[in-house]
């Protein structure tokens, strides 16, 4: 475990208003003392068709269930859209800043009802039916987030994909999924660039072959791309929709029928497709984005994360929607075609909520302070953090330069199988303390466990392995198709708790600083790749007789990817150009390392078990602090290993 902050010293930013720490005390105090009546309370922040009478019966024991208002009926986009319409139809809900900065569109909730209906209506003329999955393949445009909720409309199951997947990726998890449609672009817009995204599913179908399940592509006219287009199969998303109804009679939904999936990389294996099911996603969106970053009527709330990811779900589309918020969809890139650009969009549009990942805070930091200052961000109420552990000193400038020392930072503790946030601070209720994620939010449980999994009873000074006690209305139910696989990832490490597959300390208030992943999970600027991904990927190669990828170190991404390659033969060895190929052709050109080491061997336990924990040190240059060898099978291989690295490293 790696404890990177142990010296750092600690300041609290005072902003507490008694009001509101009441408020958040009373919320603890309520859901203590009587769970079911605390979460039946949160039930009603959503319309629905049949109210739930029971919230949670879920157990974290043998088979492992996780069940929330199981009685209640509801339908997700009646609850972003619909109950909105008799008194603030008329309120943006979408506002979109394209890459180019002249095009913005702005929807409110009845415009984007009706685009929802008719895209609804065209997947219905398709024979898309409830329980079907869709995979949605689309960048940052207003279509993903009105494909998202017309899937919710008819009750199919979307499957958003990250437009950074090669072809072989998409193709694995459209056969892992079993998805009947793909809604995909012509090309997207990025920055200066074109990606294409219609050749990129042609050639994922070619790979899922047979076995596909895929019958439609609907394909999004975004850059006026010509592509080729199968008769029977493909069809133009314009023509398709536009002239369908702008009435569709929501499907009424069963809480614990599943909503979406969502594919993400564990330790080992092939990524997995989290499960998250209806009634509780959207307690827990609506619930934790008012909690967190209180989401009042009339403000605009901006969070950059890419709508594939789970905070893209949760804090673009259905937590502000359900909240009845404007949310606002940015379809480009940081600092393009100006290194301001992302300030000159808050000025813009008023931005209220601010959301980003520590990846991004540094990279703005590097380009100094000027260019926020320029701004007037005066619009600012809060700024969140979230993907990856957030430093003392980025938090700091995060504050003072972003939010002029009048705005929150609210570092929050999420993951895919959360749905929302865990950890964070509530601004107003308790100090704000640069590089913790502070405590749970109310109804959430944190404990810390040793490596055994005992939990470290109490609430004073510790380090140990993050688990929750107690399930919440968000929780993943699954892995799509292989609940055994759930049950041993998340339930057989600490017996009866959920265990995140992090790190945390604990101080003497109950606070928590998240200490990085304790598996095989590399963060790469806030994207997790699997070790097992990236050495599987390498592997393939005919050349390649074995391979171990770490993560190490990196000022801006966070962590970055680092391989050990063992050549099949001496004679031919791969060259690293050719292996990075490799990589992008079967996982995405985010999974790139930034070294790839041939070397002759490499360090393994007596059983056969290769020591990333060595190569972690080597890799990073860290060699006069090996630690205990004494588990390794051959200890000649370090100095041998040493050698190869120091003769391949290039300082970057
Ligand atoms: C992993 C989950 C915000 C959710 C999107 C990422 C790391 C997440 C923090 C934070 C330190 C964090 C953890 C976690 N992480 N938030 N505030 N401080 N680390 O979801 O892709 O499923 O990744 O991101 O290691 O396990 P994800």
């Amino acid at each position: 475990m790696s404890t990177t902050q142990t010296e750092t010293a600690i300041w609290d930013i005072e902003t507490v208003d008694p009001a509101k720490a009441l408020e958040i005390e009373t919320m603890r105090g309520n859901v203590a003392s009587n769970p079911e009546a605390f979460w039946l309370e949160q039930a009603g922040r959503l319309d629905w068709a049949t109210f739930p009478t029971i919230a949670n019966t879920s157990s974290f024991e043998g088979d492992v269930s996780i069940r929330w208002y199981e009685d209640g009926q509801l339908n997700v986009s009646v609850n972003c859209l619909d109950r909105h319409l008799a008194d603030r139809g008329d309120e943006v809900a979408l506002v979109w800043q394209g890459n180019d900065p002249g095009v913005s569109r702005q929807l409110t909730f009845r415009e984007l009802h009706a685009e929802v209906c008719r895209i609804a209506n065209a997947l219905k003329s398709l024979g898309i039916r409830r329980g079907d999955r869709v995979a949605i393949h689309l960048p940052m445009t207003p279509e993903v987030v009105a494909c998202m909720l017309a899937c919710a409309r008819i009750g199919a199951v979307h499957v958003v994909l990250f437009g950074g997947f090669s072809p072989e990726g998409i193709g694995e998890r459209l056969i892992d999924s079993g998805a009947v449609a793909v809604i995909t672009c012509d090309a997207a817009r990025r920055g200066p660039k074109t990606i294409p995204h219609k050749v990129t599913i042609d050639a994922a179908l070619k790979h899922t072959g047979s076995i596909g399940s895929v019958k439609n592509v609907i394909v999004v006219n975004v850059s006026d791309t010509v592509v080729p287009m199968l008769p029977g199969r493909d069809h133009d998303y314009t023509a398709l929709v536009s002239g369908q109804s702008t009435t569709c009679e929501p499907e009424i939904m069963n809480a614990e029928d599943v909503f979406f999936l969502l594919y993400t990389s564990g330790s080992t294996g092939k990524p997995k497709a989290i499960v998250h099911t209806t009634g509780g996603y959207l307690v827990w969106a609506a619930y934790t984005v008012d909690v967190t970053f209180a989401a009042e009527r009339g403000t605009t709330h901006w969070c950059t994360a890419d709508v594939a990811w789970i905070t893209g779900h949760t804090f673009v589309v259905y937590g502000p929607l359900a909240n009845g918020t404007t949310t606002l969809l940015f379809e480009g890139l940081m600092g393009w075609p100006h290194a301001g650009r992302w300030w000159e969009i808050i000025d813009r549009f008023n931005v209220s909520s601010f959301f980003t990942a520590p990846t991004a805070i540094r990279a703005l930091m590097r380009d100094g302070d000027d260019l926020p200052r320029r701004h007037s961000l005066a619009s600012l109420r809060r700024l969140g953090s979230a993907g990856e552990p957030i430093s003392p000193d980025a938090w700091l400038w995060y504050y003072e330069i972003v939010g002029q020392k009048r705005c929150p930072v609210i570092d929050m503790w999420w993951q895919t199988e959360t749905a929302g946030p865990m950890l964070s601070a509530i601004a107003g209720a308790q100090p704000l303390r640069p590089g913790w994620a502070t405590t749970g939010i109310p109804g959430v449980c944190p404990s810390l466990t040793n490596e055994k999994g005992e939990e470290l009873v109490g609430s004073g000074e510790a380090e140990g392995c993050l688990c929750f006690n107690t399930s919440w209305p968000g929780q993943t139910r699954s892995i799509w198709g292989d609940h055994k696989r759930f049950c041993e990832t998340y339930f057989s490490f600490s017996k009866g708790r959920y265990f995140s597959g992090d790190g945390a300390r604990r101080d003497g208030q109950g606070y928590l600083m998240i200490t990085g992943r304790m598996d095989d999970v590399i963060n790469v600027s806030g994207h997790r790749i699997g070790t097992a991904e990236i050495e599987d990927a390498v592997a393939t190669d005919h050349s390649v007789a074995e391979a171990a990828a770490v993560g190490i170190s990196h000022d801006l991404k966070g962590q970055g990817i680092v391989v050990f390659v063992v050549a099949r033969s001496t004679r031919v060895p791969p060259s690293e150009a050719h292996l990075t190929k490799v990589i992008s052709e079967r996982i995405g050109r985010y999974a790139t390392p930034e070294k790839i080491y041939l070397v002759a061997e490499l360090p393994k336990t007596r059983s056969g078990k290769i020591v990333r924990r060595l190569l972690r040190k080597i890799a990073s240059q860290e060699t006069d602090s090996l630690g205990d060898l004494s588990s390794l099978a051959d200890v000649t291989v370090v100095p041998a290993l040493i050698g190869q690295v120091k003769e391949q490293f290039q300082p970057a």
